[in-house]
Order: C-alpha cells, then structure tokens, then sequence
C-alpha cells in the first residue's frame, strides 16, 4: 500500500492530480427518464413481489417480429456459418440491399432520397444524440417543450443552451415557428413523442420556410412514421418542398418492425446540406456525418441488416402494418377507457401514444406513484418530457392486449 501511494505521488506533477471531466454532466438530471422509472418499478416490485405490474411506460414492443423479417435475421447467421458467405465488417454507412431498399421505401411514398444520403445506424435514439457531434457550440437551438429527453439531455452534456418553445393545449402541442426570433437548429418530432400531435404539410412547410429564411437546421425526428393514419399528413420532412437544404430525418424499426431490442435504424442526411464555415470553406453535413460515422461507429451486423432489408419487402410490410393496427386498437381501448371517465386525452390516432391531464390537478411524478402503488400499472410522467409536462401523464399502446384491457380496468376503477 505505502508503496502504491508513493509512486502515484512520484509520478503525478503537482497541480496535475486528476483528469478534468465534462462538468457539463453535473446539469444533468442524476438518471436518464426511462432508466429513473424502472429503479422505481424494480424496486416496488422487489417491496411487492406479490402485485402484478403491468407496464404502460417506455414505448417497447410486445409483439413478436413478423416472420418475413425472422427468416431474413435466420438467413444472415447461416451466411455466416460458411466460409463462402461468411461477412465481417460490412461497408460503413450500410449494405447496399438495405440502404437501396430504404430508398424504395421512400420513394413508395413519393418521396425521392439517394442511398448514398442514407446512413444505417443502431437507431433513432443514437443518431438524434450523436449528431451534437456536428455542431459549434454557439448555436440557438430550439428544442419543443415537451419532447423526447435525448435531444435535451445530449445538448446539455454538451454544455450547450437551449431556447423552448411552448407546445400546450393552445397550439395543440404543434409549435410553429416565432419569425422574431432566430434559431440555428431545430428538433422536430412528429408525430410526437409524447404528445402524439403530428404536423400538417402546411405546418411544417412553414417549419422549413422558417429554417430557409434563418440558414437553419431542421432535425427531423421521424421514428414514429408508421403510425400515420390519416393519409393527408407528411411522413417525412422531404415530404415538404425546400427541405433538402435544410433537414436532416432520423428514423427506427423499432415501432415499425418491433426492433427495439434487434437495434435498427436510419439517418438521411441530404447531400444539398452545405454551410459555410467561418473561414468561408464550404462544409457538407452528409460529408462531415459519413466522417463521424466511420470514425466512431462500426455499422449494424450483417445480420440485422438483412432482417431490415426484409421489413422493406411487400410481405414484410404488410406483416409490420398488422403488428401496428394491432397497437393501434390498443390506443383506442386506452383513449376509450380515459374518456369514459371525462378526461380528454390527446395523441392515440397517428400515434402509439396517449397524452393526458392528470386528473385532480396532481403533479405527474405523484400520479405515477399512486397508479404504481393503487393500480399496479407504470405509465411515464410527462415531467420527464419538460416542464410542460408538469401536468400530463403518458401511456403506450405498445402492451399486449389483455394487459392494456387489464390496465385500463385497473387505471378506471381508480379514476
Ligand atoms: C419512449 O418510450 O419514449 C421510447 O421508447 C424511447 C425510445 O425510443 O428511446
């Protein structure tokens, strides 16, 4: 020991005693949303082993993945059992087969995007937060209050300040832009997490004015695409004319395909996306993202991929569109059951979520102790989406069936 604390002290100049860390960490809440709710869930189940909880918080999928896809998944590990088809490290941004299957996809939706502006990643919640790789410090953001806390917390852990704009009940959680005001970049989810309120292609057709008039950046949060119902509503910010020069859209198989544990997904980045450095250079965004994405990530597993690639096909579509209507019936026994006993929730339509006012006034966080502790059902409260959220409770369509009926008896006997 003595001889431990000696050579530490030998070898350690005075005044140089210990590495500087990103104190930026310190303005953090202490444990991210969803990572705070299941302490709280574990532990009460541990105090309670005899309740059955059912679970309505984080947006994770039951459903099995469809058997188009499971095929591919099994395809990809007996590819990898032969020398002759053995892969390792596959191309940096994606396989063709996917990234080309992705631009169909898009382009079924009339909307057109190259492969080579596509980057397959491990999901929506990674690319949305390591895209702050890319920017200055000095920059207005704008982030909607309340919204899905990465793009908060990565922004803070980068000590950057953030502006919010209100959503609430007077704007239909749908915030449009204050031309008074400047932003450099700008989160957008819609639909939205946790809201569910979705743009209108007018509405986000002034998001995009907004961002072309102030040389701004949109980040287009899509994750949640595939739970548009109503066909008259964008399911892409390319969607809307000019946006190419400004949006970057990020989107996931999770809800789509079920793979939230399987880890999926994709970032479009334009190659239109140039801006001028301050030394008058010209920087292209899908340049600087290939950049970042080759440095520091490896890819997705051939295997994934392949699984991917199939969600894409007609039959591993059509297979991912009955899993969603099957949420989808979720969220109107969910909505039904609330406005059963007079509270007007929101979201639920073109969305897995269904957002609400607390009854009787209470604070989210309490209303998560007592439907905990008195029903038996975890939901997320909305104060973990913003201060906005204070007021508002969240739940998820994502259960299997016979817990969201369960749920919903358990949450209305209690209302
Ligand atoms: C949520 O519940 O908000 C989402 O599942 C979180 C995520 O997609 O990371």
């Amino acid at each position: 020991m003595m001889i431990i604390v000696f050579l530490i002290r030998t070898t350690i100049k005075e005044g140089y005693i210990m590495p500087k860390l990103n104190e930026n960490y310190l303005n953090l809440k202490e444990s991210y949303l969803f990572s705070e709710i299941a302490h709280r869930v574990n532990k009460y189940i541990a105090d309670n082993p005899d309740k059955k909880v059912i679970r309505l918080g984080i947006g994770d999928v039951t459903l099995p993945i469809g058997s188009t896809v499971i095929e591919q998944l099994h395809e990809g590990v007996d590819a990898l059992a032969s020398a002759e088809t053995f892969k390792g490290y596959g191309p940096d941004h994606g396989y063709a087969f996917l990234r080309d299957a992705i631009v169909d996809y898009y382009r079924q939706n009339n909307v057109s995007i190259a492969a080579d502006e596509v980057f397959v990643s491990d999901g929506a919640k990674s690319d949305t937060g390591n895209i702050t790789d890319l920017f200055d410090q000095d920059n207005i953001i704008l982030i909607p209050d309340p919204v899905y806390p990465v793009y908060v917390d990565t922004n803070i852990m980068n000590g950057r300040n953030i502006t919010y704009i209100n959503a609430d009940e007077t704007n239909h959680f749908l915030p449009m832009p204050d031309h008074s005001i400047h932003a450099d970049i700008i989160y957008i989810c819609s639909p939205n997490n946790p809201t569910g309120a979705a743009y209108n292609k007018e509405q986000l057709k002034e998001w995009v004015d907004y961002a072309l008039e102030n040389e701004a950046l949109i980040l287009f949060d899509a994750a949640y695409e595939c739970f548009i119902t109503d066909t008259s509503l964008p399911r892409s910010i390319f969607a809307i004319e000019g946006s190419r020069k400004c949006a970057i859209e990020f989107c996931s198989l999770s809800k789509t395909a079920g793979f939230t544990g399987t880890r999926c997904g994709y970032t479009i980045v334009p190659k239109d996306l140039k801006f001028t450095s301050s030394t008058g250079v010209e920087m292209s965004l899908n340049a600087m993202w290939s950049r970042r994405q080759s440095t520091k990530f490896n890819g997705v597993s051939y295997i994934v991929q392949k699984g991917a690639a199939a969600v894409f096909s007609e039959k591993g579509m059509a297979q991912c569109r009955e899993n969603i209507k099957y949420y989808q019936e979720n969220a109107k026994i969910i909505a039904d059951g609330l406005t059963q006993k007079g509270i007007h929730c929101f979201g639920g339509v073109n969305s897995p979520y269904i957002w609400f006012k607390c009854p009787n006034d209470m604070d989210s966080w309490d209303f998560f102790d007592e439907l905990l502790t008195k029903a038996q059902v975890v939901g997320t409260p909305g104060a973990g989406f913003g201060k906005n959220g204070q007021k508002f409770f969240r739940l998820t369509s994502f259960g299997n069936r016979e817990n969201t009926i369960e749920a919903m008896a358990r949450i209305t006997k209690l209302l």
